[in-house]
């Protein structure tokens, strides 16, 4: 999960690293206000999860109230690389004297983590890093070592901080460590750290990427989750813990284990060339359990999403045997069927292919259900063609 700039500025803080105050706004009034309060000249910075917002327009100097509520007038709605800015963070303008880059980000080739730091920072650190890429220090970190005082001083040595701010900065580059191991991030990156013109060090933008595989450990990680802007499939997939990532197509997919799905796409894509250019419309993975709640739940989803015309469900036998599988399928349009509200959401037509443990019984249920909604197609490649045919059929008779 990656963090709005605001959200890392708050992490930083509560683990010492030197940040400015600052309040996040939606409307242009609140900036307004938010610039009274705060007292002299702000920068009204965009709040949207991609880099190169100074670039952009995005980050913008006020001088006062009134020319903030402006400023921010003209950021708020601003598309950022496909990011509609939704709030902006009213923060103090600071003096730069100097601005500096430090990150630490899992280095996973090397199995290890990886810092950097330039005292070439700022918007064209990109450009450094590709035409002077020896102004960017690069300091592996020993997972199991960490960041010590020691590491701190050898990143600074390493960059070649000037020595009056070199305790300071190793001080932050401690603090900033402390952020990625305490909140289990996969990157943390200041880009500027800065010297201001008294002297003092302070991060002024901020990017945290949180590993969500150690979310269990950070129950209070659940609330910087963004609600704006996620994909209401999505979201509720992921309250079902299941796999789900919504694609462009028409022909819904269900399989079990990610490698079948990801096949699975690749030959949906495949034989959707012969029928008008039929795609696969998501990936869902319901993984080993495919009984019949987990069924009805992956099932229900693909469903909601009014792009899906077909449905492509192609399941191989393992621990859990085809029958079950089978019998999962058959409950499940049970299940849905029932829910009277959905009237004819339920009605899409499924094509199944089972394979593996148990198939011939599984077949056997499904002939014998006979539902009107399933067609059962022995081999992937002929079931992917008759679920990009259904698909556009359907699309055609509702066009
Ligand atoms: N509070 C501030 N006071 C003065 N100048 C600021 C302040 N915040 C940002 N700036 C200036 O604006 C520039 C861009 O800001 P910031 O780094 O936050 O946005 P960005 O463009 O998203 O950065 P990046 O390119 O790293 O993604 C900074 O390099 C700095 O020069
Ligand atoms: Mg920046």
């Amino acid at each position: 999960m990656d963090l709005y700039e605001y959200q890392a500025r708050d992490l930083f803080g509560a683990h010492g690293v030197p940040v400015l105050p600052g309040r996040v706004v939606t409307t242009s009034e609140q900036a307004r206000a938010a610039a009274a309060e705060l007292g002299g000249r702000v920068v009204v910075k965009a709040q949207v999860k991609t880099g190169g917002r100074g670039k952009a327009g995005g980050v913008q100097l006020a001088d006062t109230p009134q020319e903030t509520q402006r400023r921010a007038a003209a950021i708020l709605g601003m598309d950022i690389k496909g990011h509609t800015v939704h709030s902006v963070l009213v923060t103090p303008a600071c003096d730069i004297a100097q601005e500096y880059y430090l990150s630490f980000v899992l280095d996973r080739t090397r199995r290890a983590f990886l810092a950097m730091a330039s005292v070439q920072g700022g918007m064209e650190i990109e450009e450094v890093a590709a035409t002077a890429p020896e102004a960017l220090a690069k300091v592996p970190v020993d997972p199991v070592v960490g960041v010590d005082a020691r590491k701190a001083a050898e990143i600074v040595h390493t960059a070649g901080f000037p020595a009056e701010v070199a305790e300071a900065v190793a001080d932050a580059a401690l603090r900033l460590w402390d952020v990625f191991v305490a909140e289990d991030a996969t990157l943390v990156e200041v880009n500027p750290l800065i010297r201001d013109t008294q002297g003092a060090i302070i991060a002024l933008d901020g990017k945290v990427t949180l590993d969500d595989n150690a979310g269990f450990r950070h129950p209070d990680h659940a609330e910087l989750a963004d609600s704006v802007g996620q994909d209401p499939l999505e979201a509720m997939a992921k309250a079902r813990n299941l796999n789900y990532v919504k694609l462009d197509g028409q022909v819904g997919i269900i399989g079990n284990g990610a490698g079948l799905v990801m096949s699975t796409l690749d030959v949906v894509a495949y034989a959707g060339r012969a029928h008008g250019g039929m795609k696969p419309a998501n990936f869902l993975d319901i993984g080993g359990g495919a009984n019949a709640q987990v069924m009805a739940d992956g099932l229900d989803i693909i469903f909601g999403d009014p792009d899906v015309r077909s449905v492509f469900v192609n399941v191989f036998g393992g621990i859990t045997a085809c029958d079950q599988v089978a019998t999962g399928i058959v409950q499940a349009l049970d299940l849905l069927g029932r829910d009277t509200s959905r009237g004819e959401a339920a009605g899409k037509p499924l094509v199944v292919r089972l394979d593996g443990n148990n198939v011939a019984e599984g077949r056997r249920i499904l002939a014998q259900a006979a539902h009107p909604l399933i067609t059962m197609v022995d081999t992937m490649d002929a079931a992917a063609d008759k679920a990009a045919e259904l698909a556009a059929l359907t699309c055609a008779k509702g066009a």
